[in-house]
C-alpha cells in the first residue's frame, strides 16, 4: 500500500514538474517571438519611413521623434498612434502620418503619408490591406507605381473636388477594373493633408526632438 502511495506521489510530482517546465518554456518562446516580431515591425516601419524621407534629407532618429495622435478623427486611426517627425539639424523637414483609409474593397487600408513643411505630399506607402491580388493590390509600391502619383500634390495644387479619382470628376487615375480601392486611398491622402493644415503647428512644435 505504501509503495502504491509512493508511486502515485512520484507520478504527481513528476507531472507537476513537467507542467511547470513546459509552461515556462512556452512563456519564454512566446516572449522571445514577441520581441522578434516587434523588432521586425520596427524594421519594416523604418524601411517605409526612409522611402518617404530618404536618409540624405534628415539626420534625426525618425522612430524616436514622435507625436501621439488620438484615435478616430480625419486620419481614422483605430487607436492612439504616433506620427513621425523628420528633422535635419533640428529643423523640421516633414511629418509622416499613419492613416487608415476607410471603405477599401475588402476593408480598411493602412497607409503612411509623408507631408513636407510646405504642405506637399512627400510620399505615400500602403502598409496593410486586404485588397484583391491583381486588382486593388496595385496600390502597393512593389506591384505598381500608382502610389507615386501623390508625390508633390497639395491642397494648393489640387482643389477638394480634384482630390478624387477621375471617374468621380477628380484628378487621380483609378486602376484598371478597380475604382473602389483607389477612391479610398485618394480620400485617405486628402484627409491627411486636411489634418496637416489644421494641426501643423502643434505637430512640429509639440514633437520631442530625439536622436540627432
Ligand atoms: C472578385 C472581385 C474582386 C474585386 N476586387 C476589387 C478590389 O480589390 N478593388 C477594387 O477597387 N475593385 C475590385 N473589384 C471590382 C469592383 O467590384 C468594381 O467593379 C470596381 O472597383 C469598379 O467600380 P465602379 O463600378 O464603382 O467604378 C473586384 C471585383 C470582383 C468581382
Amino acid at each position: 500500500m505504501d509503495s502504491v502511495k509512493q508511486s502515485v506521489f512520484r507520478a504527481v510530482v513528476g507531472l507537476g514538474l513537467f507542467a511547470i517546465i513546459t509552461s515556462g518554456l512556452i512563456a519564454t518562446t512566446q516572449s522571445l517571438t514577441k520581441d522578434t516580431i516587434a523588432v521586425e515591425i520596427k524594421k519594416a516601419q523604418s524601411k517605409a519611413l526612409i522611402q518617404i524621407v530618404p536618409l540624405d534629407e534628415h539626420n534625426n532618429d525618425l522612430l524616436s521623434d514622435t507625436v501621439p495622435l488620438n484615435e478616430g478623427g480625419l486620419l481614422n486611426l483605430p487607436h492612439t498612434t504616433d506620427a513621425y517627425i523628420a528633422r535635419n539639424n533640428g529643423e523640421p523637414v516633414a511629418v509622416i502620418f499613419p492613416v487608415t483609409a476607410a471603405n477599401g474593397y475588402s476593408g480598411p487600408i493602412k497607409m503612411i503619408v509623408g507631408i513636407d513643411t510646405s504642405g506637399k505630399v512627400k510620399g505615400v506607402r500602403v502598409v496593410g490591406h486586404r485588397e484583391t491580388p491583381g486588382l486593388g493590390d496595385k496600390i502597393e509600391i512593389k506591384k505598381s507605381d500608382w502610389i507615386l502619383s501623390f508625390n508633390g500634390k497639395s491642397l494648393v495644387s489640387h482643389t477638394d473636388e480634384q482630390w478624387k479619382v477621375k471617374k468621380d470628376g477628380g484628378d487621380f487615375d483609378q486602376l484598371t477594373g478597380a475604382t473602389i480601392t483607389p477612391r479610398a486611398v485618394v480620400s485617405g491622402v486628402h484627409n491627411a493633408l486636411l489634418f496637416f493644415k489644421q494641426n501643423q503647428h502643434v505637430i512640429f512644435d509639440g514633437g520631442k526632438s530625439g536622436g540627432h
